[in-house]
């Protein structure tokens, strides 16, 4: 019987301040005793995008009073951590140093081990937090600043399929959002527009499906989306609700359509290499999106795969993820000591080439 681990676990690496107490018990299922975030919208809004340097302020400023937050609803002392995990990149480097600096501060204090957590590797380990997925499962990471399809085999041990080769499909929803005068983030707003559009009203290109592998581009749509929007206004002066609704149907159609393709594509290497694991699932951001969810869904089923999404608080950024693969990583023997440092890009695959994209491009992750 494997024994009982508690860590709490910080985050910082973009514009939420979280942090989180998680426990397992021997080979039970995970539990998230609790999990606070602290999100910035409100401090970046007037300036279209998060400002780096505000963005650190404020993780400085609110990480204590996150570990006290969620220690108080844990109804736990940090004495009674096993070790503290915390994001030590990819990101904003401002933000990750800041969370790395708030952990050692506690490890020292307490003398507790300190567990340095890749973001996402956060994100790709959550259907083991809520589903305990057995290893090997494929994962689509879709946030603001990533897209990558992995087969994941182990804590530490990635393997990249394909990802994209220049925007994320977030940040392609806020340009869009953006393009059209809605509100950021874009993509809750653009999926609402879509609801009351016609996907074929316009005709967006369908980018790298004549390509066999599993990379994926996403800056042609936002080009395409402006294109199509200027010529509207220039017909007739104007955008109507009915013509925003049509553009951001047609833009969340095409996404979804080439997500959903480039998935069969990627679950086709997934069973080649494990043909016995059938586990296909979403984390990040865009794994909200409805229309991608269903289409991706639609996918899966046709190959017989389990499709899991993570319940939406544990799909964005948050610290019970990075108190998870924080645990995983100290139960399997993993720690580090004073010396750990904040990475701004942290590929997840070493091994695979490095591409416009891969590691870190937008400013979220
Ligand atoms: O994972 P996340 O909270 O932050 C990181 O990027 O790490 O993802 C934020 C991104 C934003 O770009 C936002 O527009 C997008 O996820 N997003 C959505 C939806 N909800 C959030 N995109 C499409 N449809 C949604 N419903
Ligand atoms: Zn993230």
């Amino acid at each position: 019987m494997e024994q009982s681990l508690t860590l709490l676990g910080l985050e910082s690496s973009c514009d939420d301040t979280a942090a989180a107490v998680v426990r397992q018990s021997g080979q039970a299922p995970a539990e998230v005793l609790s999990s606070v975030v602290f999100g910035q919208t409100e401090l970046h809004s007037a300036f279209g995008g998060v400002v780096p340097e505000i963005a650190a302020r404020a993780h400085a400023e609110k990480l204590d009073h996150c570990v006290r937050d969620a220690l108080t609803a844990a109804n736990l002392r940090l004495q009674d951590m096993d070790a503290i995990a915390v994001t030590a990149g990819p990101g904003l480097i401002g933000g990750v140093i800041s969370g790395v600096m708030c952990a050692k501060g506690l490890a020292a204090a307490t003398g507790l081990p300190l567990v340095g957590v890749n973001h996402l590797a956060g994100h790709a380990l959550t259907p083991r937090l809520t589903d305990a997925v057995p290893y090997p499962y494929l994962m689509l990471l879709v946030s603001g600043g990533h897209c990558q399809y992995l087969i994941v085999r182990g804590p530490d041990e990635f393997k990249r399929l394909g990802g994209t080769i220049d925007d994320a499909p977030g940040e392609a929803f806020d340009k869009t959002a953006r393009l059209l005068g809605l509100t950021q983030p874009g993509g809750p707003s653009v999926q609402k527009e879509a609801k009351s559009g016609d996907p074929r009203r316009f005709r967006f290109p369908r980018p790298l499906l004549d390509r066999p592998d599993c990379n994926l581009s996403f800056s042609g749509l936002k080009t395409a989306l402006m294109r199509m929007r200027d010529q509207v206004m220039a017909e007739k002066g104007g955008l109507t609700r009915q013509d925003r609704a049509d553009l951001c149907a047609g833009f969340q159609a095409a996404v979804a359509d080439v997500l959903a393709e480039k998935t069969r594509r990627a679950i086709r290497h997934y069973l080649e290499e494990d043909p016995a694991a059938r586990t296909v699932s979403v984390a990040g951001g865009v794994a909200a999106n409805t229309a991608i969810r269903a289409a991706l869904e639609t996918v899966c089923t046709e190959v017989d795969a389990q499709f899991l999404a993570p319940p939406l608080a544990l799909c964005t950024d948050n610290a019970a993820m990075i108190a998870y693969a924080g645990l995983e990583r100290f139960r399997s023997g993993a720690q580090d000591g004073m010396d750990l440092t904040a990475r701004p890009r942290w590929p997840l695959d070493q091994s695979s080439p490095a591409m416009l994209g891969s590691g870190k491009k937008g400013a979220k992750a």
